[in-house]
């Protein structure tokens, strides 16, 4: 839940500042806005970036940014299996191929199936960090030598690091996103980052109708040389970011805390494999991530943890929203698909899922809240035998 448990005073105040002006604005270009402004660039020195443009939601913010990397009909789009459903989304949007490939160990993008899936149509790979990093070193790699854009979808992965380095700024373009389960939230909202200024450029004019924002004309008069929608952030929903910004290194200091705590107290049992990383010491605290025996042994998790007050989160209960080998809705669409069994694609990345368990971790949770969801998961694992 991270910056949703937090949303109080801080945030009520930046949006009363922003009613106490003289003419209150609540439209992003309208005369005299400047919260969206002031988050951007807040949020652009936080993650150390030049650029950084504000958007409606994730997946806006993912929209946007394949748009201004030039992602367009018939590119093929890299990326993976186990992601929710946005970016696939995003890249369906722009009249690209998504191309979800398997799983690595850690739950990311295995940088073998990434190169063995790249063909003369390949324009970008889109990593996308659950909580951590995939191993960014080899797809950087792989995308310097094919001259694909590497683009990070880190929507789930704010203030994840991987070798000291923030996670979204490692490819060319990163996105985030504010909604009510990420690390800072807005009610619905997301954000570009890049230290490219073309691609800068052309993801804000895309969030706007194609607006190029040239200073010193009217809007009316403002030309335009690509398409684009309205993906805009309103300046309240900014000016509730800027509430939430204030509180980012507590909330990533206090969910990595938690997340010790609860690590330490089951790493011991035989019958749960924590899931490794590339870097984890760049791991986000929010989410936990273990694996079992089989499909079956998960649901008896998941049940005996519900029986004790505590949810799971993603994996396994909302699985059909975060795995390509159930999006016939979307991916029978592509020639490439629509005679396969969908499933059958990405067997290695079905299994792990389907065996998998993620556990939110709360940032405000007390040594008893700590203690009980502990004492939750060893019970949970004694009784899976
Ligand atoms: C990887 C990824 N991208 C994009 C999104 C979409 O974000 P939003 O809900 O703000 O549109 C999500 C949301 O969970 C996500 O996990």
């Amino acid at each position: 839940m991270a910056g949703a448990e937090l949303i109080g005073r801080e945030e009520l105040a930046e949006i009363q500042e922003l009613f106490n002006k003289e003419k209150v604005n609540l439209y992003r270009y309208g005369g005299g806005n400047y919260k969206a402004r002031e988050f951007e660039e807040k949020f652009a020195a936080w993650m150390g970036v030049k650029y950084a443009h504000a958007v409606s939601s994730g997946t806006a913010a993912i929209h946007c940014a394949l748009a201004g990397s030039g992602i367009g009909p018939g590119d093929e789009v890299i990326t993976t299996a186990w992601t929710f459903i946005a970016p696939i989304e995003a890249i369906s949007a722009l009249g690209a191929v998504p191309v979800p490939v398997e799983l690595d160990e850690t739950y990311h993008l295995d940088p073998l199936e990434v190169e063995k899936a790249i063909t003369p149509k390949t324009k970008a790979v889109v990593a996308v960090p659950m909580w951590a990093s995939p191993k960014m070193d080899e797809l950087a790699e792989i995308c310097r030598r094919h001259n694909l854009t590497l683009v990070e979808d880190a929507a789930q992965a704010l203030g994840a690091t991987y070798k000291g380095r923030k996670l979204g700024t490692i490819g060319r373009v990163g996105s985030f996103s504010f909604d009510a389960g990420k690390t800072l939230h807005t009610g619905e909202g997301g954000i570009i980052i890049t230290n490219d200024r073309d691609i800068y450029d052309r993801a804000a004019e895309f969030s706007d109708h194609g607006h190029m924002h040239l200073e010193g004309l009217p809007r009316g008069k403002d030309p335009r040389r690509a398409k684009g929608l309205n993906l805009r952030l309103s300046e309240v929903t900014a000016a509730i970011g800027l509430g939430q910004l204030s509180k980012i290194d507590f909330i990533l200091r206090k969910a990595k805390e938690n997340k010790k705590q609860i690590k330490d107290a089951i790493r011991h049992l035989p019958n749960i494999t924590l899931r490794p990383f590339a870097d984890e010491d760049g791991s986000q605290g929010d989410t936990l991530i273990f694996r079992v025996r089989d499909r079956e042994a998960a649901l008896g998790f998941e049940a005996h943890l519900m029986g004790k007050g505590f949810g799971t989160k993603i994996l396994p209960e909302a699985l059909d929203w975060h795995f390509a080998g159930v999006w016939d809705h979307l991916l029978k669409a592509y020639d490439r698909y629509s005679d396969k069994d969908l499933e059958s694609l990405w067997p290695k990345t079905g299994a792990m899922l389907r065996s998998s368990i993620c556990l939110n971790i709360p940032v405000l949770m007390d040594d008893d809240t700590i203690a009980r969801l502990s004492a939750a998961i060893i019970a949970a694992a004694e009784e899976m035998g």
